[in-house]
């Protein structure tokens, strides 16, 4: 019963709470009237609450969508027209693309409906509404519960109000938790599935300066794509069909000519994924010291075997320009994570968060009982729980992400379906394995192979290893050494496992029959046998103790952010990112890297063309760039005889608001947000006002690419462009 008073008390505290003042935090779009208007206005917004999210007339947030399965798109026509960044359409691009038809290299421009592509299984989702759900999902939940109990009412109630909430209709309902469970929020959301891609600029400006110039400013990557939503006749939501119509939303975003200037207000609007904000001193430290630099390790050997193999050999660059990307991605992340981390002092700043909240704990009788316990506990858990998670990481980091293992666990998935195994199991298969193999360079693959299971021997903790590594002990008695040994046991896994030849697999799934003589192939393969001990270990020694403590860390997260909430009632907290729409919003804004450095908050073309290098990949200016950069040839798009290329601003922003519509005071386009600078990237667990910095492409450099360098006018006809 206690349970339930603090419980309304979190409600009432969370319906109370003041109005903030500050460029850190992603905001819940249906809270904005509550908390954040008045400070949004300050900063000079002009338009209202009601504008960016309402229920009742269209507003900002029936033109903004995810993209796919993990980024943000808006619409900019009233024909479907929608843009977001060319690395969030990068593996439709690439799918798309071969020797013959690069568009990853040369770009890819439709100029008329009928030459956009479609993509299969590529989708956009609309929120059409939120509501708080929080009295609903936790009736009936008391303190004196056990987290599989809590977790059991929950379910439950989550499974009624979603079919609820679905009878009668096609929308799609999501309820996730806020706060650590404290608070929970349900959506009703509506998918679009006919998809097609309508233009992308070449690699050379889309994604100019590559990796290396990845999460860095000073920037000049025209960092978009576009794509078209498609309907059925009545405007609906349908399956690709050739029958299908552009699109008719009841909103889209004006596109400002207008261009920006220091101090102006900025809004970004999309699907940030994920942050931890709230963690304590103990999770940073493990975070900081224990996972990442790890994580940082395993990735820099996939790194460095890749580039050199897709350095020799144009076919294996574009098989694996997707698979680089992603893997470098998040690798070069995290060491300015670190960086940031160690730079602000983060695990210290944490320490004194604790202090304080102990104090506060303690000068309440109440509050003691409840809260009083928790950090303690923290460090108890954190000491037993980092090998588990160091060993889980390398499991997904060093086992799961070799390609070899990916595929095999999808035959596993077949063979476990036994007798009950489909037809349509099997075409599933087949269409798998033909995405696999177009991408699949067998000898790339083994190369990494090799170096991750040696990082995995040798990091991930002795109680974590397969059965099959026994060996390894075993010839090390012959003064075999292990790297010799494990090299062997890798040159055994690919000479005899069958099915990483694409012919022999389709040999194999063409005359595919449950229990087979082929199915005993399969279960006698070296990699089917790696992969079955390998999944073993993570399910008997990893993930069951990992399992353990993170349903302690989930009650504890969930007191210790009641208790932040309640010992500081002054501050308005915001949730975590967890990949529903929010707003961020700030100024744009220059910062000082280092003592004596001030970047600029702009970046030109002219920075484009003094990073032109024609051996490197990524900086080969295209000719018919250069020939506009010497013609100043702009258009409409310059300001003052400059083309602007990209712009910095505060905005709290993390992974998933890449492709995000940046926003001005009057609510117009003015870019498309696609990264952070590398000095902010601790943003996701601790933001600094003076660092953090979101990357936004200026809306101006897409219109000019699409229209003086592709000549794809029709797409600037369609938009609404402000002058
Ligand atoms: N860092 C940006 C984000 O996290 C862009 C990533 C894509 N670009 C790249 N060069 N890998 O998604
Ligand atoms: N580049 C990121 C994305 O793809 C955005 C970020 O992390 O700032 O969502």
């Amino acid at each position: 019963m206690i349970k339930r008073k603090f419980i309304s008390l979190i409600s009432i505290f969370i319906l109370l709470a003041g109005t903030v003042s500050a460029h850190e935090g992603m905001w819940i779009p249906m809270l904005l009237k509550k908390y954040n208007i008045a400070d949004m206005q300050k900063k000079g917004f002009k338009l209202t609450a009601e504008d960016i999210y309402s229920i009742n007339h269209a507003s900002m947030k029936d033109a903004v969508m995810i993209f796919g399965g993990g980024c943000t798109a808006e619409l900019i026509s009233d024909r479907g027209l929608i843009i977001t960044n060319h690395h969030c359409g990068y593996s439709s691009i690439q799918s798309h693309s071969s020797l013959e038809h690069d568009y990853l290299t040369n770009g890819f421009w439709a100029m008329s409906d009928k030459e956009e592509l479609p993509n299969e299984g590529l989708t956009v989702t609309f929120l059409v509404k939120m509501e708080d759900v929080t009295e609903q999902i936790l009736n009936g939940v008391i303190d004196e519960m056990t987290e599989d109990e809590r977790k059991k009412i929950i379910e439950k109630h989550i499974d009624e109000l979603k079919k609820e909430a679905s009878e009668g209709n096609d929308y799609q309902i999501k309820i996730k938790p806020f706060f650590y469970g404290n608070q929970y929020f349900m959506f009703t959301e509506r998918v679009f599935k006919d998809i097609r891609l309508v233009g992308a600029p070449p690699s050379a400006i889309g994604k100019f300066g590559g990796d290396t110039d990845n999460w860095m400013w000073p920037r000049h990557t025209g960092d978009f794509s576009l794509f078209r939503i498609y309907a059925d006749k009545n405007n609906q939501p349908a399956e690709y069909s050739e029958d299908n119509v552009p699109y008719k939303p009841i909103k889209h975003f004006p596109v400002s000519l207008k261009g920006v200037k220091k101090g102006d207000f900025t809004l970004v609007f999309g699907y940030p994924g994920r942050t931890e904000e709230y963690l304590t001193s103990y999770a940073v430290d493990m975070i900081q010291n224990k996972i990442n630099p790890e994580r940082i390790k395993i990735r820099q050997s996939i790194i460095d075997i890749m580039s050199e193999d897709m350095e020799k050999d144009p076919a294996i660059r574009i098989k694996y320009a997707s698979k680089y990307a992603r893997v470098s991605n998040y690798w070069k992340k995290w060491i300015g994570e670190n960086n940031g981390l160690k730079r602000l002092n983060a695990i210290e700043k944490k320490r004194e968060i604790e202090k304080k909240l102990t104090e506060r704990i303690n000068a309440n009788k109440d509050f003691k009982a409840k809260y009083g316990h928790l950090l303690p506990e923290y460090k108890s858990i954190y000491e037993n729980y980092t090998p588990y998670k160091l060993a889980e990481e390398y499991f997904f980091e060093a086992v799961w992400r070799s390609e070899s293992v990916k595929f095999t666990s999808k035959l596993a998935g077949l063979l476990r379906k036994g007798d009950d195994v489909t037809e349509e199991d099997i075409n599933k298969i087949k269409k798998y394995a033909r995405k696999f193999f177009k991408d699949y360079n067998i000898s790339t693959d083994m190369k990494i192979f090799k170096s991750l299971i040696n990082l995995y021997y040798k990091n991930a903790g002795k109680d974590f290893q397969p059965k099959i590594f026994n060996f390894v002990n075993l010839l090390q008695k012959f003064n075999v050494n292990d790297d010799i040994a494990l090299n062997l046991f890798a040159d055994a896994y690919f000479g005899k496992t069958f099915y990483l030849n694409e012919d022999k697999f389709n040999d194999f799934i063409e005359n595919y029959t449950y229990g087979s003589e082929q199915d005993e192939k399969i279960k006698n393969t070296p990699a089917y046998n790696f992969f079955y001990d390998m999944v073993n270990v993570y399910y008997t020694k990893i993930h069951n103790n990992t399992e353990k403590y993170d349903n302690r860390l989930d009650k504890l997260n969930r007191l210790y952010m009641q208790a932040l909430m309640l010992t500081d009632t002054n501050k308005v907290f915001y949730p975590d990112a967890n990949f529903t729409l929010r707003v961020a919003y700030g100024n744009v804004d220059t910062y000082e890297p280092k003592d004596g450095v001030e970047y600029e908050y702009y970046t030109t073309l002219k920075g484009v063309i003094e990073k032109d290098n024609p051996d490197i990949y990524d900086y080969k200016v295209p000719a018919r760039l250069k020939e506009l950069y010497e013609k100043k040839d702009y258009g409409p798009y310059a300001e003052n005889g400059k083309m602007h290329v990209c712009f910095i601003a505060s905005n709290h922003t993390t992974g998933g608001n890449s492709g995000s519509p940046v926003i001005n005071a009057n609510g117009e386009l003015i870019g498309v947000n696609f990264d952070r600078n590398w000095e902010g990237t601790m943003s996701d667990i601790m933001y600094d006002p003076e660092m953090c910095r979101n990357i936004t492409l200026d809306i101006r450099y897409a219109l000019f690419i699409i229209d003086k360098f592709a000549g794809d006018t029709r797409l600037i006809d369609e938009m609404t462009i402000v002058e």
